[in-house]
């Protein structure tokens, strides 16, 4: 574990474990974060396995500005506008993915949009500096319990967890970012937070659409692949591979088949099937397959939020 008084050393050997692919729990003006680079899926696994999540929400990615977030962003004027009044502070922005964004899948959620913000800290400022990589990082507690807004908190949640807590006493806001959906002319809120709908509304000289605060986490069935529910029909607990299907595969003995094949872990490793199971789904389906033959995957750890989003991709729709 580690927790560390978050001066430049530690700053520094915290960006390392980021690199390496590590957690590092960090402090935000808002609550604390649990931080991975989000271009590494593996990373970003161990972030949900960590939290003990049931299912695959998507993540706020943090970076340092406004040019940081446009190489994995589309910024309409409206977000430009937002960022322009609220950046660096705590209004998550959700946007277009840009094409050719290195992030990874699983911060997404397989979305087609993205929830950037920058964060107003100079820990997690100085964090994203010299990690020189976009951070995931939802609040570092564990699933079902109260966000952490000192180290103690995370230490007491996470501890065994984390390559390590950076400790900047308690944040300031202690209430996450607030959530904006900023892809329209009309801002529409999906999360209240730390900034009000009155302060956004005076900022644009106009009204904040109160959006579907569920959308943000859809729990009908298809709903959260929708953006590209793989067009092929996805058979789950399959035990042979019928004519025209491509295989998603799990663990050492993978079905025998002529056709399109992933393996989402040889070595039956969870996180290693979390990490590829957006990319997979996406590849079989490119393959053409007309249906996609899904191996059973055990249901403890990420396994319970891996068999969550698909049952979700082979429901009716
Ligand atoms: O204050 C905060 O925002 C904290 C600190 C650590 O920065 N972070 C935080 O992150 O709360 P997180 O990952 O727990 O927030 C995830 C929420 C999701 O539940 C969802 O509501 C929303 O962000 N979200 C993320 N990506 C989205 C997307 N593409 N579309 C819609 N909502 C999205
Ligand atoms: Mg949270």
């Amino acid at each position: 574990m580690g927790v560390e008084k978050a001066g430049k050393e530690a700053i520094a050997a915290a960006a390392e474990h980021l690199r390496a692919g590590r957690l590092v729990a960090f402090p935000t003006e808002t609550v604390y974060g649990l931080g991975a680079d989000a271009t590494q899926s593996l990373a970003v696994a161990e972030i949900f396995a960590a939290k003990g999540r049931p299912t695959f929400n998507p993540l706020i990615v943090h970076v340092l500005d406004v040019a940081a977030a446009e190489q994995h962003v589309i910024f309409t004027p409206l977000a430009r506008q937002l960022a322009g009044a609220f950046w660096p502070g705590p209004l998550t922005l959700v946007l277009e993915k840009r094409e050719g964004s290195p992030l990874s899948d699983l911060v997404t959620g397989g979305l087609s949009s993205v929830a950037v913000r920058s964060p107003d800290h100079p820990v997690a400022r100085a964090l994203l500096e010299a990690t020189g990589r976009p951070l995931a990082a939802p609040s570092a507690n564990r699933s079902g319990h109260v966000s952490a807004t000192k180290a103690e908190h995370v230490a007491a949640d996470l501890g065994d967890k984390v390559a390590m807590v950076l400790d900047a006493g308690a944040t300031a806001h202690g209430l996450e970012s607030t959530i904006v959906d900023a892809r329209g002319d009309h801002p529409v809120l999906l999360r209240p937070g730390a900034v009000t709908v009155e302060t956004i509304e005076a900022v644009i000289g106009g009204k904040v659409v109160r959006g579907d605060i569920d959308a943000a986490r859809p729990s009908a069935p298809g709903q959260l692949l929708s953006h590209y529910a793989p067009s092929a029909r996805v058979r789950l607990d399959a035990r042979d591979v019928g004519p025209g299907e491509a295989l998603l595969a799990f663990g050492p003995d993978p079905l025998a088949t002529a056709g399109a094949m992933i393996n989402l872990s040889p070595a039956g490793n969870l996180n290693e099937a979390a990490a590829n199971l957006f990319a997979a789904l996406r590849a079989l389906d490119a393959s053409g397959a007309e249906a996609i033959a899904v191996m059973p995957i055990p249901q403890s750890g990420l396994g319970e939020a891996i068999n969550d989003r698909l049952r979700r991709a082979a429901a009716p729709r």
